[in-house]
C-alpha cells in the first residue's frame, strides 16, 4: 500500500473535523444520509489550502534563480559567450552527485543563451537530449537530425516569406514608376550583401541591426543564406566570422564600387538584380526543403541517420550547442561511438561549429570513453558539489515563498527538510520532495500548517515509494526470487538460505510458466536484490556444511507483496500459498 490517507488523518479526524466549518450541527463521527448534500469533495475544499502554488516544488519547474550556484552558472556562461560572437565554445563536463543542481543550470544558462542569441540575431541553438531516454547511437542523432530539420524548414519558410514579400514591394515600386513614368535603371544597384536580403525600411538608417543574419562562425558559404544568382563576387561575402562587436561592419548601401543605386528601390542592398532571381531562389528553397527527410525512429543503418544529421547541420551558419544530459546512460548503454563522431564533426563541417556539454552524476564513465573522446569532451570540467544543509535551507526558503500560503510553515520544518536531504548526500531533489510531501501530508490531514511531524511522515512515505518503485520495476526473475522470500518470512521460516529460496522459486516459475534459472543464477539475482536494498543476505559459515547465505526481508513485507502482486504474470501465483505451507510442515 503506497496511499497513506487512512494512516495521517487516523489521529487528527476528530480534531480537525472540528475546525473544518462544515455548514450542518450534526456529528462528526457519523455522517448520515440525510447530509449527502456534502459530496465528496466538500471537506476537502473547505479545509484552508496550505500551497499557494505547488508546481513550484516539482521537479519539472526550472527555477529563475539558483542560489549557490553562481560560480558553476556564470563558468558555463563564460564559455559559451564564444557561440555569441560566432566562435565554437570547448565542450563542457558536469558533474556532481544526483540532485546538485546540473541540469536545472544547464537549462537556466541554455535558456539564457537562447534569447541572448535571438536579441542580437546571432545564429546560435542550443540542442537539449535526455540521454536516460534517448540513449542509443540511432536515437540521438535521429533526435538532433530531425530537431535540425525542423529549424532549417522553420528559417526557410521565413526566408521565403521574406522574398515573397520582397516581390510584393517590387511589384508596387515598379507600378509606382510606370505612374510617374519615370526612367530608373534597375541594373544600377548595389547588392552589398550577398548573405542577406534586408527590406527597405530596415536598410532606412538602421544598417547595423540588420547584419545580425550575417554573423556566424564563417565566411561561409551557407546554402540558405547565399543567393540564388552565381555569379556574385561581392567583397562582403568575405567578411570575417561574425563577431557581435563587428556587427556594425554590415552591409552598407555601397560596398563593389558600383554607382550608388536609388535608395528606396526594393532590391538596394540585396543580392537580387531582378525578379527572376528571387524566384530562381524561392525555387531554390522550396527544392531543399522538399529534399529534407525525416530520420525514422528505427530502421535505417546509422551512418544514413549520421549524414542527414550532418548535411542539417551544415545547411545553415550557425554555433550549435548540444547538451546530453545523463550522458553516462548513453556511454554504458552504447558505448562512446556517438561521443566520438560528434566531438570530431568540427573538422568536417562548413557553415557551422558544433560544441558538447556532456552531464553526468557519474564520473567514472570517463574510464570508458576512447582517450581522444575523453579529452574532447572534458576541455572544461565543472564541478556540482553536494549542498550542505544551510544551503538546501537557502533553496528551499526560496523556493517555499512562492510555494506555500502564508503562515503555512511552522518554523523547524525546512531546517529538517533540510536536514534530512543533507544526510541524503546533498540532494535538493530530495530535500524539495520532502516538503511537498509533507505539505501533501498536511493538507490531506486537514492541517492548517506544516509541522515537523509532516516533515518525519514524509521521510518515511519517500522511503516506501523508493522501495515500491525499484520492486514495481524489477525482471520478472527477479521478482520471483523476491516473491519466494516473501512466502518463506510469510510462514515463519528465519535465517533463509538459498536453496529454500530456490526450491519455492521453482515453484513459482512452474505456477507461471517461466524459465527456471539455475541456483547459480538465482544465487547471483539476490546477491543483486541485496545491492538494491530490498532483502539483506549475509554468507555464514556452517562449518563442515561449508558456507551459506542468510537472507532477510529488508523491507516492509505486505507491501511489498502487494507490489509484485500487482504485476500481471504473477498476480494468480496467489494460490501457491497452502503450497508452500505444505512444503514445510513436513
Ligand atoms: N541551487 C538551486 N536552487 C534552486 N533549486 C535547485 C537548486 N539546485 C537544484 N535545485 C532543484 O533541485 C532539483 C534537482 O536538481 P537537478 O535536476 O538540476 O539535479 P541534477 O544535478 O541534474 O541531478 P541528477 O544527477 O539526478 O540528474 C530540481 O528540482 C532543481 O530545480
Ligand atoms: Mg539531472
Amino acid at each position: 500500500m503506497s496511499d497513506d490517507d487512512s494512516e495521517i488523518t487516523g489521529s487528527d479526524e476528530v480534531e480537525v473535523d472540528g475546525a473544518n466549518g462544515f455548514s450542518g450541527n450534526f456529528e462528526n463521527a457519523d455522517l448520515g444520509d440525510e447530509e449527502s448534500n456534502q459530496g465528496l469533495f466538500d471537506d476537502l475544499l473547505s479545509g484552508e489550502p496550505i500551497f499557494e502554488n505547488k508546481e513550484v516544488l516539482r521537479p519539472s519547474y526550472t527555477p529563475h534563480e539558483l542560489p549557490h550556484r553562481s560560480d558553476q552558472i556564470n563558468k558555463m556562461a563564460t564559455i559559451l559567450v564564444a557561440a555569441l560572437r560566432g566562435e565554437t565554445p570547448s565542450n563542457i563536463l558536469i558533474y556532481g552527485k544526483t540532485g546538485t543542481g546540473k541540469t536545472a543550470s544547464a537549462k537556466f544558462v541554455s535558456k539564457e543563451l537562447e534569447s541572448t542569441s535571438q536579441k542580437y540575431s546571432v545564429p546560435c541553438d542550443v540542442e537539449y537530449i535526455n540521454c536516460e531516454v534517448t540513449d542509443t547511437q540511432y536515437r540521438v542523432l535521429a533526435q538532433l537530425a530531425n530537431k535540425f530539420i525542423e529549424k532549417n524548414e522553420a528559417r526557410i519558410d521565413e526566408r521565403i516569406d521574406e522574398l515573397q514579400s520582397l516581390l510584393d514591394d517590387l511589384e508596387a515600386y515598379d507600378r509606382a514608376i510606370d505612374v510617374d513614368a519615370s526612367s530608373d535603371d534597375p541594373d544600377d544597384r548595389t547588392a552589398s550583401d550577398p548573405f542577406d536580403f534586408v527590406s527597405e525600411d530596415e536598410v532606412d538608417g538602421d544598417a547595423e541591426t540588420s547584419t545580425g543574419t550575417d554573423t556566424g562562425p564563417q565566411s561561409g558559404d551557407s546554402p540558405l543564406e547565399k543567393g540564388g544568382s552565381g555569379d556574385r563576387t561581392d567583397s562582403s561575402s568575405e567578411t570575417e566570422p561574425a563577431a557581435l562587436e563587428n556587427a556594425a561592419d554590415g552591409p552598407g548601401v555601397s560596398g563593389d564600387g558600383a554607382a550608388d543605386p536609388t535608395p528606396d528601390h526594393p532590391l538596394a542592398s540585396t543580392p537580387f538584380d531582378d525578379r527572376d532571381e528571387i524566384e530562381a531562389r524561392i525555387t531554390e528553397l522550396r527544392d531543399d526543403k522538399d529534399s529534407f527527410e525525416e530520420v525514422p525512429m528505427t530502421g535505417w543503418p546509422t551512418d544514413r541517420v549520421y549524414s542527414v544529421f550532418f548535411d542539417a547541420v551544415d545547411y545553415d551558419e550557425r554555433v550549435v550547442v548540444i547538451m546530453l544530459d545523463e550522458i553516462d546512460k548513453l556511454v554504458e548503454k552504447s558505448g562512446d561511438d556517438t561521443l566520438y563522431n560528434l566531438s570530431r564533426m568540427n573538422s568536417e563541417l562548413e557553415n557551422s561549429r558544433v560544441s558538447i556539454i556532456g552531464i553526468s552524476n557519474d564520473l567514472k564513465f570517463t574510464d570508458f570513453l576512447d582517450p581522444r573522446v575523453k579529452s574532447s569532451l572534458g576541455e572544461e570540467e565543472i564541478v556540482f558539489p553536494p549542498y550542505d544543509a544551510n544551503q538546501l535551507r537557502d533553496i528551499l526558503e526560496h523556493r517555499s515563498e512562492v510555494a506555500f500560503k502564508g503562515g503555512a510553515l511552522s518554523g523547524d520544518v525546512i531546517p529538517l527538510c533540510a536536514a534530512f536531504a543533507a544526510q541524503e548526500h546533498g540532494d535538493a531533489r530530495r530535500a524539495l520532495d520532502l516538503l511537498r510531501t509533507a505539505g501533501e501530508l498536511a493538507e490531506r490531514s486537514q492541517s492548517e500548517t506544516i509541522v515537523e511531524e509532516h516533515v518525519r511522515q514524509a521521510q518515511d512515505k519517500i522511503e516506501l515509494d523508493r522501495v515500491v518503485e525499484v520492486v514495481r520495476t524489477l525482471p520478472t526473475q527477479s521478482k520471483l526470487v523476491l516473491f519466494a522470500i516473501i512466502l518463506l518470512e510469510k510462514n515463519g521460516v528465519h535465517s533463509i538460505n538459498t536453496g529454500e529460496v530456490f526450491n519455492i522459486y521453482k515453484r513459482l516459475c512452474e505456477e507461471i510458466d517461466a524459465d527456471v534459472l539455475t541456483q547459480r543464477r538465482v544465487t547471483d539475482l539476490i546477491s543483486e536484490l541485496d545491492m538494491l536494498g530490498i532483502v539483506n543476505a549475509v554468507v555464514v559459515s556452517k562449518g563442515r556444511y561449508g558456507r551459506t547465505k542468510e537472507i532477510s526481508l529488508s523491507v516492509p513485507l505486505e507491501e511489498t507483496e502487494a507490489v509484485l502482486l500487482s504485476d500481471s504474470r504473477l498476480s494468480d501465483i496467489d494460490d501457491v500459498q497452502p503450497f508452500v505451507q505444505a512444503r514445510f510442515e513436513n
